[in-house]
């Protein structure tokens, strides 16, 4: 059967700042979180150090150089037939240190040109505030989003972007990924989402919750501001989705699956229904928890709440409590730990590949929220061989297809009202979590290896060719 996408859906392509870029210190920008980040590799933690150091190699400094290849880069994705473009605003490019009162008019003058540039070619920017680039001076001098001052820095820097581009861009998003960091335990997402290193001392959730709930807050004071800077702006949040299925019928396994998602969707709970959800609340209390809240900050999440739900989704999880089972322990629910599914096969990264898990998410979503979702990362980080001038995907074709045609089958058959598909990484990128080149998810590939040698050439893959019949054609056969 064939299922036809609704005319106005944004077909796109979707990237962050930090990670094309490049141009780390150009036209006055300030130091971002992500230019700490040395490069580690498949398995191997990158490191985040103390400034910059000398001897040490950060492939955020240099990236793809999109800030000097932007023209030539778009004119590919206007081939490729893009309707959407998702990238993020560097946060340090128009406030070095984020906690000035005058904006770098450099900085915002290299969105303008981008934006126009996209616009002039029919493509819609769709914009992320906060991609894991706050200033690095949030974190030296006020210890990153813990800090309740970031709260209105982030406003600050909202509300000077919204004003400059209420006739450029109407899709925003707030904070990128924001749930990554919903245990605390990982110092590479509470460095990225939250700018916060943890000390073994601290005790690590709360924390996080600490510094969750200001983006929250700071988030929905700029949903509100927003819509009266022009009230067609459509602002979302951002979410990744990793669905965790209970491993067995287990009651026990199932009730584990409820409390896993319950800690990602806090997040979007709270973004959606502006307010703290029940079983958060109980937890905090239970625990101890001190977290910091007004009254003021309360009625702000009430009157901030998103337009859209936009997330991304690369793959699925299990959990089991069954004793014969071995895994990671997850604190969630008594003996849960978390599980491979030996029903799906996984990436070279161990990333476990389920495009069905998509149509499920669209589902449990859509009916958790009923509002308009946009999906705006999904793809294939792979190994690619050059050959001849030419890189042969299909690996990368075969997942984004079976995706693809699990999303539409959520549209036709599910009724789920979705807007959108910006596939990650449309051109090659340095990756966030390894900072590798080489886990390569573009349709475009780019020249350059995982030490930051290449010429940076730009070169269509065969799932260039691919995207663009499905873009042309608006609909899949399933
Ligand atoms: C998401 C991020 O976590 O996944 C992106 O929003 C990231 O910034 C993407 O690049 C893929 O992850 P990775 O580690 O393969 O680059």
């Amino acid at each position: 059967m064939k299922i036809k996408f609704p005319d106005s859906f944004l077909w796109g392509g979707a990237v962050a700042a930090h990670q094309v870029e490049g141009a780390w210190d150009v036209d006055g920008k300030g130091v971002s979180i992500a230019d700490v980040m040395t490069a580690g590799g498949n398995g191997i933690a990158r490191k985040i150090t103390q400034g910059i150091l000398p001897n040490e190699y950060y492939p955020n400094h240099e990236a793809i150089d999109f800030y000097h290849h932007y023209q030539e880069d778009i004119q590919l994705f206007k081939e490729l037939g893009l309707k959407a473009f998702r990238t993020s605003i560097a946060w340090s490019r128009i406030f070095p240190n984020g906690d000035e009162e005058q904006p770098n008019e450099a900085g915002l003058a290299y969105y303008d040109q981008l934006f126009d540039t996209l616009l002039a070619n029919g493509i819609e920017p769709v914009i992320t505030l906060s991609h894991f680039e706050i200033p690095y001076h949030l974190y030296e001098v006020y210890g990153g989003f813990t800090n309740k001052k970031l709260i209105d820095f982030f406003v600050h820097y909202a509300e000077t972007v919204m004003k400059r581009y209420k006739h450029k861009v109407k899709y925003w998003m707030t904070f990128n990924e924001i749930n990554n960091q919903a245990d605390g335990q990982h110092d590479l997402h509470t460095w990225t989402n939250s700018a916060v290193l943890l000390e073994e001392t601290d005790n690590k959730e709360e924390k996080i919750f600490q510094a969750g709930l200001n983006e929250l807050i700071a988030s929905a004071k700029v949903v509100a501001l927003g819509k009266k800077i022009n009230p067609d702006f459509q602002i979302g949040c951002m979410m990744a989705y990793v669905p965790v299925y209970p491993y067995s019928c287990h009651p026990d396994d199932m009730m584990a699956s409820v409390k896993v998602m319950d800690r990602r969707f806090f997040y979007s709970d709270i973004h959606v229904r502006g307010e703290i959800p029940a079983y958060a609340v109980n937890d905090w209390e239970k625990k101890g928890y001190k977290i910091q809240y007004s009254q003021e900050e309360l009625d702000a999440l009430k009157e901030g709440t998103v337009d859209y739900v936009g997330f991304s989704y690369y793959m699925s999880g299990a959990v089991t409590t069954l004793p014969e089972t071995k895994g990671a322990a997850i604190p969630d629910y008594p003996n849960a730990k978390m599980v491979n599914n030996p029903y799906v096969q996984a990436s070279d990264w161990g990333w476990q590949i389920d495009p069905v898990g998509l149509r499920y998410t669209l589902n449990v979503v859509y009916e958790r929220y009923q509002l308009p979702l946009f999906i705006v990362e999904n793809g294939f980080g792979a190994y690619d061989k050059l050959e001849d001038h030419q890189i042969h995907d299909p690996y990368r074709i075969a997942y984004l297809e079976e995706h693809i045609k699990q999303m539409a089958l959520a549209i036709s058959e599910d009724g789920v009202d979705l807007m959108g598909y910006t596939p990650w990484g449309i051109i090659d990128i340095v990756s966030f979590g390894s900072g590798e080149m080489e886990k390569r998810y573009g349709f475009i590939y780019v020249d350059k290896d995982n030490q930051g040698n290449g010429s940076l050439k730009r070169l269509k893959k065969d799932s260039f060719a691919w995207y663009q019949g499905i873009i042309a054609k608006n609909e899949v056969s399933v």
